[in-house]
């Protein structure tokens, strides 16, 4: 028997609902054909968003979506994607794939989007080929509300009113494809950039993001950090969060392996990596204290997820690839860990939204399809904006000779009315296990169960939509607690 003790008095930080953010990329078909069909297509669209993907967006409650990129973000050039569509540049998107970029989704399409999903908006900058104006620019065109060549140059393209950009990212990877830069050049040059984004209006402060790692690279966010903060009582608010991208990578970059077929031994490998995810947030963040003294700014997990080898037949450039029970364990492990170090994580974006990587939806012609991933947010969508609560879960080692992991990983957060919501990872794929969850001075009443569990490699394809779905779970309460069998290979939201 497991036990998970929850001491419910003793709350532990606020969960941003942003913990659950997206990304959307000019990526293979992440926004072509998985998100904008145009207003013309068959595929039943608002303003040209498929109706399809934005309804099930919204049951998600997706918070926010980064976009437009991803190594994009520093080759976009904003005014190439804004006014009248037969006018606007077409150009080869030369990091995804070689293909037509013909802008006709830009600026004013993002804010559509994200104006249906209810989200709020994430807008990635250039630093590695943009200018300072060029950033400038674009933050007076989105945000400005009164008489300047920007403000009017978006009432003139049809929107009369500004819009709210929540976040500002400045540059992407500018340790890779974002410039290739020493730590030491980008952090003046963030230094630069940031000057120049303004707060146009004052219900509009926007949140400024400095680059941040590459996975364990701790030495770039050292450098940044001194940096940036080097006479920084000189200027206040010039960073609210610094990035960090981790991927989970089996095997390696040369042979990631496939998203369908793998071992026991690559199941255990692959969560193994995941749990990494946990000690970057710590030494980052140890190395983050000892510039920002007063922990204001937030550290922004803007890309995870699982790469494999894209499915075959498709587009190596595109990163198109299937998602399986393998993925479901990942996003609720990473998605634990968030919620756990919630007091310094404020936003998280898993890459990416539809069609590329690990995302949560997946389209083929007029057809949809939900991932595992997305029945796990979908679960896990109750922890936003809730508290998150004292929590231990007993647990044994597993795996193999190479790759142990926990058997049981936890989260578990109080909402604004009081209920108790306790989400439950299984890594093991062979076991179940009995468990009781013993609440510290609380009677447990009216449990609500919810678990997505299936065979390791489980996935929904367009002929079997429905093969991996959350399920209604059973479990019996007595004087002291809940006790249940938790499934092998399984998440698991149970609620009180
Ligand atoms: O998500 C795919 C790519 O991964 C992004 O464009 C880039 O930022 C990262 O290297």
């Amino acid at each position: 028997m497991y036990n998970l003790f929850i001491n419910p008095q003793n709350k532990k930080g606020h969960i941003n609902p942003e913990l659950q953010g997206h990304f959307s990329e000019h990526l293979g078909r992440c926004i072509y054909e998985g998100i904008f069909v145009g207003e013309n297509s068959d595929i039943p669209n608002v303003n040209g968003m498929r109706k399809d993907v934005v309804d099930a967006l919204k049951e998600m409650r997706i918070p926010v979506l980064r976009w437009p990129g991803g190594c994009f973000a520093d080759e976009y050039h904003w005014k190439d994607g804004i006014g009248p569509k037969e006018g606007r540049k077409k150009m080869i998107n030369t990091h995804w794939g070689g293909v037509l970029e013909d802008n006709s989704f830009g600026t004013d399409e993002f804010m559509e989007l994200v104006r249906q999903l209810g989200c709020k908006s994430y807008i990635n900058g250039n630093v590695g080929s943009g200018t300072v104006q060029e950033m400038s620019e674009w933050v007076e065109y989105m945000t400005f509300e009164g008489v300047s060549p920007m403000a009017d140059m978006r009432k003139k393209n049809g929107h009369e009113e500004a819009y709210k950009v929540d976040y500002f990212g400045v540059g992407n990877e500018n340790w890779g494809c974002g410039g290739n830069m020493n730590p030491d050049y980008y952090g003046n040059l963030y230094r630069r950039y940031q000057t120049y984004i303004r707060n146009y209006n004052p219900d509009n402060k926007i949140f400024k993001i400095c680059c941040g790692a590459n996975a364990g690279d701790f030495d770039w966010t050292d450098v940044v950090m001194k940096t940036c903060f080097k006479n920084a009582e000189h200027f206040h608010g010039f960073m609210e969060g610094l990035s960090l991208h981790y991927y989970t990578v089996p095997n390696d970059w040369q042979n990631k392996g496939s998203a369908t077929k793998f071992t026991e031994e690559d199941w255990y490998n692959t969560l193994k990596k995941t749990l990494y995810m946990e000690e970057l947030i710590k030494h980052h963040t140890s190395i983050m204290d000892k510039y920002d003294k007063e922990h204001k700014v937030g550290l922004i997990v803007d890309e995870w997820g699982t790469w494999y080898d894209v499915e075959p037949g498709t587009n190596p450039g595109f990163l198109y690839q299937q998602n399986t029970m393998r993925d479901a364990l990942v996003a609720g492990i990473n998605l634990n860990i968030f919620n756990k170090h919630c007091d310094r994580v404020k936003m998280a974006n898993i890459a990416q939204l539809v069609n590329v990587l690990q995302s949560v939806i997946l389209t083929e012609g007029e057809k949809m399809i939900k991932t595992p991933t997305y029945y796990v947010f979908n679960m896990y969508k109750y922890h936003q904006d809730g508290e998150l609560v004292d929590s231990f879960i007993e647990c044994d080692e597993i795996g193999t000779e190479k790759d142990k992991v926990p058997n049981l990983t936890e989260s578990v957060s109080v909402d604004k009315d009081g209920r108790i919501h306790a989400t439950i990872c299984n890594l093991s794929c062979t076991d179940a296990y009995d468990m009781k969850i013993l609440l510290v001075d609380k009677k447990v009443e009216d449990v609500k169960g919810e678990i997505l569990t299936n065979k390791m490699d489980a996935h929904n394809t367009f002929e079997a939509p429905d093969t991996v779905r959350t399920e209604n779970f059973e479990t019996t309460v007595d004087d002291d607690g809940i006790m249940f069998k938790i499934p092998a290979c399984s998440v698991l939201h149970l609620s009180f």
